[in-house]
């Protein structure tokens, strides 16, 4: 099933169940989300947001991603945004104080936390205890890569999300690839085997199909040698991403495009980066030499629409900006 580009896969429907469940528990508080990097742990639990609001299971809804350097203040900030009012404190502790009251005063609010690294007290957000949420009808989703931090943060469920089937990885990326791949074309047993690298992870699957798009056969062989042989250059990174984060890197066609994507390296990841910042450091760094002002910036947007096409960059909140990834 397919809602709005959302697609239920049959390991992202388990795991909404069990999420869904969890948050039907009256004595279960903070529920943690775990699975590898690109998964598909934001998607889900943002689906399952809006699907817990639209069914009236909580009355609002608020989410900020925490991230690897966590911004406390970034952080209250968005509730408060969410939450529809303003945090006039200057210190943390005073925000925190003032969000607090402001969860506790509404009923059924339901907070998620994206992507936590390690432990983060509740207390220093604003976010209320055990005991006050279970007063206030309200519930943390949290999501992260270490299944321990589930345990460390006190969930009182612990939810795996899986990486897809192999029937699910070849459907996603056929529609992302756009082709039909009959059982009789050259191009099917190497994109097979191109899916094998791809790990079940969507992240993967999307951008290496979408790279591969118009490539022609050879392009297509190559792809596959390149993920074979790819090495991370860190053990401890999930080098499935990381193989096709390149791959789909190293075949974007104009240099402009490569090096827009370098720049918003440079940015926090899950930050919105103004595309106008791209314009003046591209044009710092040497970039657009034959252009005029308007045609620079013209050029910035056509790339960056490319680079959030390849899914590179993902669609930012604020108007006028692209926000990078976190892999
Ligand atoms: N259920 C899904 N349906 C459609 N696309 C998905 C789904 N899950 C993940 N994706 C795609 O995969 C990418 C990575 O997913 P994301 O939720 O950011 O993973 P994670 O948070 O686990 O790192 C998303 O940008 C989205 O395009
Ligand atoms: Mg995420």
């Amino acid at each position: 099933m397919c809602i709005g580009g959302f697609n239920e896969f049959a390991a992202t429907k388990q795991a909404i169940d069990k999420v869904m469940n969890a948050l039907k528990d009256d004595e279960a508080t903070t529920i943690g989300v775990y699975g590898m990097g690109g998964v598909g742990k934001t998607t889900m639990v943002k689906y399952v947001g809006a699907q817990a609001q639209k069914s009236r299971l909580f009355n609002q809804v608020i989410m900020a991603v925490v991230s690897q350097n966590p911004d406390l203040i970034q952080i209250q900030e968005t509730f408060a945004e969410m939450l529809d009012f303003k945090l006039e404190e200057k210190t943390e502790i005073g925000r925190a104080i003032k969000l607090k009251e402001k969860i506790m005063r509404g009923t059924g609010i339901l907070i998620i936390l994206d992507d936590i690294w390690k432990r983060i007290e509740f207390s220093r957000i604003g976010i209320p205890n055990h005991n006050e949420l279970l007063r206030c009808n309200s519930k943390v989703l949290l999501t992260t890569r270490r299944s321990s931090v589930c345990q460390i943060m006190e969930s009182h469920a612990k939810i795996r999300l899986n990486i897809l089937s192999k029937e699910d990885s070849w459907s996603l990326f056929v529609k992302e690839a756009r082709k039909s791949f009959d059982k009789s074309s050259n191009f099917y047993d190497v994109a097979r085997e191109v899916v094998r690298e791809c790990a079940g992870l969507p992240i993967a699957l999307i951008a290496v199909a979408r790279a591969l798009r118009d490539e022609a056969l050879d392009g297509w062989k190559e792809a596959a040698r390149r993920l074979q042989v790819s090495q991370p250059p860190n053990p401890e990174d999930e080098g499935d991403v990381f193989k096709c984060i390149k791959l789909s890197y190293d075949y974007l066609k104009y240099d402009d495009s490569k090096s827009c994507f370098l720049l918003c390296c440079l940015f926090p990841e899950d930050y919105d980066i103004p595309i106008e910042y791209l314009l003046m450091y591209g044009i710092g760094k040497g970039m657009f030499q034959d252009s005029n002002m308007l045609e620079a910036r013209a050029t910035t947007y056509l790339v960056v629409k490319a680079l959030k096409d390849s899914s590179l960059l993902l669609d930012a909140r604020a108007e006028g900006c692209t926000a990078s990834g976190s892999w």
